[in-house]
């Protein structure tokens, strides 16, 4: 089954997605990571990107939108779609894509966590520079400070995971992505899981859904 995981910043898209690719073979396709993958190689589509997302702001539609066709071209099998769409236009315009690919989502599943929790899960949510692992210095903590349990990479904070910016974060999902509840509402796709548990909690009800 292909999956859309939606949910505020910090809802545990990537944590959940992480436990999906390990358990279910799923492939991640995590829009955030895709631009950051493009800054760490310096290229157009990042040093684009970089501008926007220092600032919390979210990237232009159209750069999205092109940059998921791309990878939905690959013909994956069994995919999540995490931070993709977050805005009603993106949403449209991956039903036309999804139309012309042929290709059907099973679930639009939307992670509820209240905003206050939020930003304590993302002030402390710490990554791993080289293998992506996500952690955070109070629930996950690596098990050597500052490098990673997987791969031994160095553990850092991410740069949008700043006050500041994670207020802004908060600000644009609350404007542009909370619309997408009625959206999937509407399709008959959407499922509401409570985030605000522990983690195998969480996935424990995802994982009934897909089943
Ligand atoms: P992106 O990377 O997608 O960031 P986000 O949506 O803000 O989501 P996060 O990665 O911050 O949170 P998450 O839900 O994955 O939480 P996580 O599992 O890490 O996007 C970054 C930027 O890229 C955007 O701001 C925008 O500029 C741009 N962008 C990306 N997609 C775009 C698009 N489609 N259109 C336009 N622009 C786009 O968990 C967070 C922390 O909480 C971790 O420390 C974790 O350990 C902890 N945690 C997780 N689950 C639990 C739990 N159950 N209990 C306790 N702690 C938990």
């Amino acid at each position: 089954m292909n999956l859309i995981l939606f949910g505020a910043p910090g809802a545990g898209k990537g944590t959940q997605s992480s436990l999906l690719i390990e358990r279910h073979g799923m492939t991640q396709i995590s829009t955030g990571d895709l631009f950051r993958a493009a800054i760490k190689g310096q290229t157009d589509l990042g040093k684009k990107a970089q501008e926007y997302m220092d600032k919390g702001q979210l990237v232009p539609d159209s750069i999205v939108i092109g940059m998921v066709e791309e990878v939905l071209a690959k013909g994956l099998k069994s995919f999540i779609l995490d931070g993709f769409p977050r805005t009603v236009a993106q949403a449209e315009a991956l039903e036309e894509l999804l139309k012309k690919m042929n290709i059907s989502i099973g679930k639009a599943i939307f992670l509820e966590v209240p905003m206050g929790i939020l930003m304590d899960r993302l002030t402390g949510r710490r990554v791993c520079k080289s293998c992506g692992t996500v952690y955070h210095v109070a629930s996950k903590p690596p098990k050597m400070e500052g490098k990673c349990d997987v791969c031994g990479g160095e553990v850092v904070q991410r740069n949008d995971d700043k006050a500041d910016v994670i207020e802004t974060r908060l600000k644009t999902y609350h404007e542009f992505t909370s619309p997408l509840k009625e959206f999937y509402k509407k399709s008959g796709k959407y499922v509401e899981v409570d985030g605000n548990r522990d983690t195998e909690e969480v996935y424990k009800e995802i994982d009934k859904i897909i089943k």
